[in-house]
């Protein structure tokens, strides 16, 4: 019992496998790199809602993977972790990649030592898992999502693993602002009384940075954070590509660190809610090319958008244990009264569908992205600008994998129970308040039977 619980904080720990280090040391030879991702934008279904009807029909912004690899030596104990704009991280994208990995660099980056992780956007293109359940809405596998977001991974790897210099890590923590609340309180309060009372509020709203500096030039090449909110900014029902709220901070990172040192205004720009597309669409006309070169109809897909060659800044917004955490601050509401939902089982009148969360720019769900992106944005930047704790040690990595079917759980002193085997509850069904589902479930409900898998 006691060997499987302390499995799972080793598993979770992977994203901060930094923690692992703890020997005095500081001098790494650092690398990172990033490139788009941003896979089919028209007529595929989205990661996320599992909404049969969301298919993709445009592109609000890119979406890209962004790396960094830390190294003790060239050919010594190394760790790399990607960050990916994308709902999650599949497993069968990771063997992919690492079987590209092994032809070009033979043993260096193993499942060990690459950790992949997603933002977990709700807007991106789905088909890139190989289980059912993820595979549904989308009607099965997608090649051009699988290939885009493997190639990405595997070209932001090479980028860092070739820049690869002598560099130190600083790190900090802080608190991130009204850009997650609980999505289910009535939920957290069955958690013990004790433990509720270690916490003064039912989310965590820690961030944690982490600065990557290339020693030569003492300037910063990248930054990666961990914060805790749901991609799910853009609702249920919209159908542009888009990073949400992470990848609307990391590119507002990226856009300020490049531009800091130019001029401030080119980052301020503004966006208002009113102007009508076609006012925008006249302004869009007016803005000249920010230095775009031409291409033809065979230029590669990498060609035509934001390039890297590891030489540039690359400013990462990472999920972590986002839980119930939801970026629709302003909290759920019914769509048809505009009342508060019901608290136990988030539905309107037994009806799940009508309780819908807002999000801080509400009804505007770009707006909303934009202002939860700013407030992770605006802290980061600010743990990136006051850190001076170095991380020291060497460098070290765990990777576990757990079967989550009959681990044993001590409730009480004299008791045990074991876990079944995979099954989805009710509660499932009914979604969430960021995504109600579709099957006329409650939140709440425990009489009703459990699918089992
Ligand atoms: C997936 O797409 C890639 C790139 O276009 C191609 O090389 C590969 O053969 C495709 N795989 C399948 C199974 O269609
Ligand atoms: C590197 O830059 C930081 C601030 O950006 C400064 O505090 C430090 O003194 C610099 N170190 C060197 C060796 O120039
Ligand atoms: C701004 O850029 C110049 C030239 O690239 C560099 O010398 C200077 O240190 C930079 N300043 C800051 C604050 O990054
Ligand atoms: C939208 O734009 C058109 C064309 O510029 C204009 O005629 C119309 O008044 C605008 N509507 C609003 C609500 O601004
Ligand atoms: C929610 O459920 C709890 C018990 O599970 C009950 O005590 C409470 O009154 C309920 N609240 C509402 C608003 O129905
Ligand atoms: C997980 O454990 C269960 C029960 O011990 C077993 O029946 C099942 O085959 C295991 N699954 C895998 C993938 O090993
Ligand atoms: C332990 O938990 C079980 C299951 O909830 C309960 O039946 C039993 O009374 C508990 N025993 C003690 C000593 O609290």
């Amino acid at each position: 019992m006691h060997r499987h619980q302390h499995l799972l904080p080793i598993f979770v720990a992977l994203c901060a496998a930094f923690a692992l280090i703890d020997e005095v040391d500081g001098e790494y030879l650092i690398g990172v790199g990033s490139y788009d991702m941003t896979g089919p934008a028209a007529g595929v279904n989205m990661m996320g809602y599992a909404n049969i009807d969301q298919n993709t029909a445009g592109i609000h912004f890119r979406l890209r993977a962004r790396t960094f690899i830390v190294a003790e030596s060239s050919q010594g104990a190394r760790f790399a972790f990607v960050n990916l704009d994308a709902g999650m991280a599949s497993q069968l994208v990771t063997i992919k990649v690492l079987q590209r990995l092994k032809t070009r660099f033979g043993d260096l980056y193993t499942q060990e030592n690459l950790a992949i992780s997603g933002t977990h956007t709700h807007a991106g293109p789905a088909g890139y898992l190989q289980y059912v359940v993820y595979s549904v809405t989308s009607l099965g596998f997608i090649n051009q999502t699988f290939d885009a977001i493997v190639t990405a991974i595997e070209q932001s790897i090479i980028q860092a693993h070739n820049n690869l210099k002598p560099g130190s890590i600083l790190f900090n923590t802080g608190d991130v602002e009204n850009a997650g609340i609980n999505r289910s309180p009535s939920a957290y309060l069955f958690n013990p009384p004790e433990e509720r009372a270690r916490y003064t509020t039912n989310v965590d709203t820690t961030m944690t940075l982490l600065q990557l500096l290339d020693s030569a030039s003492n300037r910063s090449i990248g930054a990666f954070s961990w914060f805790a909110t749901h991609g799910t900014s853009m609702s249920r029902e919209n159908r542009l590509i888009s990073g949400d709220n992470k990848g609307a901070a990391a590119r507002f990172f990226e856009d300020w660190f490049t531009f800091s040192n130019n001029s401030l205004s080119t980052r301020n720009t503004k966006f208002s809610t009113i102007e009508n597309i076609s006012t925008l669409r006249n302004k869009a006309q007016k803005i000249k090319a920010t230095g775009g070169k031409p291409c033809g109809k065979t230029t590669s897909q990498g060609f035509k958008v934001r390039k890297n060659d590891g030489s540039r800044f690359v400013g990462a917004f990472c999920q972590s244990n986002v839980g119930d955490v939801t970026p629709n601050v302003l909290g759920a509401f019914c769509t048809d009264t505009g009342k508060p939902c019901d608290f136990n089982h988030s539905s309107c009148n037994g009806n799940d569908q009508l309780c819908v969360g807002r999000g801080p720019g509400y009804p505007d769900e770009i707006l909303s992205t934009k202002i939860i992106g700013e407030r992770q944005f605006e802290k980061a930047m600010e743990l990136f600008s006051s850190a001076t704790n170095p991380l020291s040690g060497k460098i070290d990595y765990r990777h576990a994998y757990i079967n989550f079917t009959s681990i044993e759980v001590q409730l009480n002193e004299s008791t045990v129970v074991k876990t079944c085997p995979a099954a989805v509850g009710a509660g499932f069904a009914a979604g969430t308040t960021d995504g109600p589902g579709v099957f006329g479930f409650q939140q709440g409900d425990t009489e009703v039977c459990t699918w089992q898998l």
